[in-house]
């Protein structure tokens, strides 16, 4: 009898690429799989453990980082991507001991529950604020529209985010955790 053998395939067969990119203002380089993505190689190979996974899928928001100016959700990104890019993730938005507005704002709403879509939520607000520190409640809602929160904090999310923009406008963009977390 004639024996026949299907063809093997292995992810491991792939070669590394290597990948310079700079992440919170620090150049990093890593090795990569062709395959892998973004979501993996922060987590997993820089530490940046903020990037959350929720869906896997480009439905939850859980991972977005802001990228070369924009909002994206890592886990549909490969790391090959990256290459040359500026990250940013939630470590990098504000100074060692500092809170950004948007997290003094989530905390003085008291919008924390479990926490897991929190860096989600603040990275889109970012987004949002950066590009337009007095937004409508319409324009707040439209820029979270991509990030779920099984807690159901949405309502206090608006307020979070017009009491971050009034710091903002205010010119109080970090806080002193000290000040802070009490
Ligand atoms: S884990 Fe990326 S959008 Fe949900
Ligand atoms: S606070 Fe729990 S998922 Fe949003």
């Amino acid at each position: 009898m004639v024996k026949v053998s299907t063809p093997r395939t292995s992810w491991d067969t792939y070669r590394d690429i290597e990948v310079s990119f700079k992440v919170n203002g620090r150049e990093v380089k890593v090795r990569v799989k062709p395959y892998e993505r973004l979501i993996d190689v922060l987590r997993n190979k820089l530490g940046l453990l903020s990037v959350k996974e929720g869906c896997g899928r480009g439905e939850c928001g859980a991972c977005v980082v802001i990228m070369n100016g924009k909002l994206i959700p890592t886990c549909l990104t490969l790391a090959v991507r990256a290459e040359g890019s500026e990250i940013l993730t939630l470590e990098g938005i504000a100074p060692e001991g500092k809170l950004h507005a948007i997290q003094k704002a989530l905390l003085d709403t008291y919008s924390m529950q479990c926490g897991f879509c929190f860096p989600g939520v603040i990275m889109a607000s970012k987004y949002l604020l950066d590009k337009n520190p007095d937004p409508t409640e319409d324009e707040i809602r439209d820029a979270l529209d991509g990030n779920l929160c099984r807690c159901g904090s949405y309502l206090r999310f608006i307020k979070a985010v017009k009491l971050a923009s009034r710091y903002i406008r205010e010119g109080k963009i970090f806080f002193d955790e000290s000040e802070v977390l009490r």
